[in-house]
């Protein structure tokens, strides 16, 4: 599944760009607003086939995850601050939203 592809990537370049090494940075932010993107648009079909709670959790998470992302501006490296794990937090529990949103999605009514 795409989101679980680009999370991956996404993991792998934000523990890239962690250890010191800010050419990743682009990467990062693309791999990661395609995430939450990609999280967006399957929230919104939810909450038109009445998935109410999983629709409004992913919007919440698709909103969230760039908002906290973007807030660990300017570059520190190496920190580990509340902000830097809120957005682990956030970017793991986002691939999992996507999961369930998926299976909301194909359920039968
Ligand atoms: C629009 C979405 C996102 C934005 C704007 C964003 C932004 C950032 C930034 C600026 C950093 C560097 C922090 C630092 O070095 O101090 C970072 C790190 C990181 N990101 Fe993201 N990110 C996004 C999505 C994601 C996603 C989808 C994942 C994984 C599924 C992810 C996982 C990580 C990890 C593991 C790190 C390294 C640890 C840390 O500093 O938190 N990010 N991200």
């Amino acid at each position: 599944m795409l989101v679980r592809a680009l999370g991956l990537a996404a993991l792998v370049f934000g523990a890239l760009v962690w250890t010191g090494r800010a050419q990743y940075l682009g990467a990062h932010f693309v791999s990661g607003f395609v995430v939450a993107a990609a999280v967006f648009v399957l929230a919104v079909i939810a909450l038109t086939k009445s998935r109410v709670i999983p629709g409004i959790l992913g919007v919440l998470f698709a909103v969230l995850l760039p908002v906290v992302g973007l807030k660990q501006l300017p570059l520190t490296f190496h920190a580990l601050g509340a902000i830097q794990l809120a957005h682990i937090v956030l970017a793991l529990a986002v691939i999992g939203v996507a999961e369930s949103l998926f299976a909301a999605i194909r359920r039968p009514r």
